[in-house]
């Protein structure tokens, strides 16, 4: 089997990113993770990567201000220059421009703590809890253009309890997250599911 080459953009923590490296050990499967590259040069997540003996890079977005576009050709080239086939998103705290998006289009998943099209955008778990949702979870999906869209790969649901507060909440949904990313990135790596036969 011919693993395909995938890289992982983080920002921070990089529990997705753990759990995605955690899962391509495995012989048989269809990935493995190749570069971890950061738009922030104090991601905790780099030094888990770099422990894992995985090619870590940072390309700080803030030194090119509003030139998203500089910061992402920089980030384009790497990529390719590294051969990458896929790219995983988790935790990447930056909007990318539709060239980007379009440069990556079927090769990008993305994961986000809610049951999309529910709760785009930031503070998922707090918007969760005010509408009284009786279930939440995550979606792992393929990123285009438009934030937080595109085709879904895989959902994970979790009951909301009586007594959650966004922190309780968001720490049963990230136990979901790490079983659902790794799973999606097998299903597309594997060729199961592709951008063209995923539920918009
Ligand atoms: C996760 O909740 C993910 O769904 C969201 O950002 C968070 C990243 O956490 N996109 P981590 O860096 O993977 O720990």
């Amino acid at each position: 089997m011919k693993k395909r080459r995938v890289a992982i953009l983080i920002s921070g923590r990089g529990s997705n990113m753990t759990a995605l490296i955690e899962a391509a050990t495995a012989a048989d499967y269809p990935a493995e993770i190749v570069l971890v590259i950061s738009n922030v040069a104090s991601a905790p997540g780099l030094a888990f990567a770099a422990k894992a003996s995985i090619e870590t890079l940072t390309i700080e977005s803030k030194s090119f201000g509003k030139d998203r576009e500089a910061f992402e050709r920089k980030l384009n080239d790497t990529l390719l220059a590294k051969n990458i086939e896929l790219v995983c998103l988790a935790g990447f705290m930056r909007l990318l421009t539709p060239w980007f998006v379009q440069q990556w289009q079927g090769k990008m998943l993305n994961i986000h703590p809610a049951l999309l099209p529910a709760y785009k955008g930031l503070h998922t778990h707090e918007r969760a809890l005010a509408d009284g949702a009786k279930t939440h979870g995550a979606t792992v999906h393929f990123v285009v253009p438009e934030m937080d869209s595109g085709p879904i790969v895989l959902q994970g649901e979790v009951p909301v309890m009586a007594g959650d507060t966004p922190d309780t909440l968001a720490k049963r949904v990230l136990a979901v997250e790490h079983r659902i990313y790794p799973e999606a990135l097998r299903l597309v790596a594997s060729g199961k599911v592709d951008v063209a036969s995923a539920p918009t």
